[in-house]
């Protein structure tokens, strides 16, 4: 669990004295609706109690530097060079954050530059939103710092502009919202047409449930391959049907679908159109019957990610089956797929033999050893104190 000194520790030894403010970001769990925020539909994120925290200090001239305790050096950076030199690595989040800044009409010739270090335990590559988390810290940081006034719906789509434009992937909005508007034993239910967004309670502590994680430490790479090629289909399967995006198919309308579409963009299809009914449908149980009863809707999830959009992999299936079989009330991979994590809604008293049992079937299948551990939802981004 990330502890403030640590921040405060690594900025001191970076820079030589304490920052002046912290903010954490959390990461996040998508409870359901997968690869739909970029098809304008729903989402049901909750955001985690994982943190990435930027601790900053502005200084008196226009440089930036940047450290973090997992980089050796510092990045130095001058704000007149932001949008023109090319930036890689870890210090592209930070950076590309004060770029979208820019583009959200912050005037970046009239800013001080700042020192800033990162430090994060929201584990990297496995899906849980470690670019986000990051995102939204330092989105919080230096709309303080800076005294923007930005709301945290404008730092969401900061943070997605930054990772879309900078970093290069090709995400949605749902990461750094759950990460900005997150609440504690609560979902964020987004629709991400309108950008409105709404806390659900999960009820998970009355309900005497655990959300269990399973990192398959099966590494996922957004910038790359799948993730895009299943936004592309989306898109081409809206272009052949004639919509703006999928979020204007209903799950009726798939049989007249299925006889203009080829197979495969089909079940791509299929996948965002129930998704989004299924998002919807979680939000009803859960008002009306709470979260013990829509283990069924994250098989249902599942299966559909599996066999429809094909993003799922044997070790995430693996771990799925293991935990139903061993109590799990429903489970399903969570994130933009192809390794990464699984999620599964377990009654507390089952959670020790969850766990030993995906252990146990990761070992027998030959898998490289799982990271199993449980979530908690929590509050958005905020401040944390410093010890000055
Ligand atoms: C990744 C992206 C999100 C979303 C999910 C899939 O996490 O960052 O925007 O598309 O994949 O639901």
């Amino acid at each position: 669990m990330f502890q403030p000194h640590i921040l405060d520790q690594a900025f001191r030894r970076t820079f030589g004295s304490p920052p002046t403010s912290a903010f954490r970001g959390p990461g996040r769990v998508n409870l359901i609706g997968e690869h739909t925020d970029y098809n304008e539909g729903f989402v049901l994120p909750f955001a985690i109690d994982r943190w990435a925290v930027a601790g900053v200090r502005l200084r008196s001239d226009r440089t930036i530097r940047l450290g973090t305790d997992f980089a050796d050096g510092i990045v130095e950076f001058h704000l007149d060079q932001v949008g023109r030199a090319p930036v890689s690595g870890w210090s592209a989040y930070p950076l590309g954050v004060v770029w979208a800044l820019g583009e959200f009409g912050v005037d970046l010739t009239d800013v001080p530059g700042f020192d800033l270090a990162l430090t994060s335990d929201v584990p990297v590559g496995a899906g849980l939103s470690s670019s986000a988390a990051i995102e939204s810290a330092v989105g919080m940081a230096l709309n303080d710092a800076w005294g923007l006034g930005l709301d945290r719906h404008a730092l969401a789509r900061v943070g997605q502009r930054a990772e879309n434009v900078v970093v290069g992937a090709p995400t949605g909005i749902m990461d750094q919202s759950a990460s900005l508007l997150g609440a504690p034993d609560c979902a964020v239910f987004l629709d991400c047409r309108t950008l409105d967004a709404e806390v659900v309670p999960l009820g998970l502590d009355a309900a005497g449930l655990e959300v269990v994680v399973v990192d398959t430490r099966v590494s996922h790479a957004h910038a790359d391959g799948g993730y895009g090629s299943r936004r592309a289909a989306c898109e081409a399967g809206a272009r052949t049907l004639g919509v703006p995006s999928l979020r204007d198919v209903t799950v009726g309308d798939l049989a007249a679908a299925r006889r203009v579409l080829d197979d495969v963009t089909f079940r791509r299809v299929r996948h965002v159109v129930t998704e989004n009914q299924r998002v919807l449908d979680t939000v009803r149980v859960l008002r009306q019957a709470g979260p013990s009863a829509v283990g069924a809707l994250l098989d249902a999830s599942h299966a559909s990610m599996r066999d429809d959009f094909e993003i799922s992999t044997p070790e995430l299936d693996l771990a799925v089956e293991v935990a139903r079989a061993h109590g799990a009330l429903g489970a399903r991979m969570t994130g933009g797929g192809f390794g990464g994590c699984a999620i599964a809604l377990v009654p507390v008293d089952a959670v020790g033999e969850v766990t030993g049992a995906v252990d146990d079937a990761f070992a027998d299948a030959g898998f490289t050893s799982p990271k199993v551990f449980t979530v908690r939802p929590v509050a958005g981004a905020g401040r944390i104190e410093v010890t000055g």
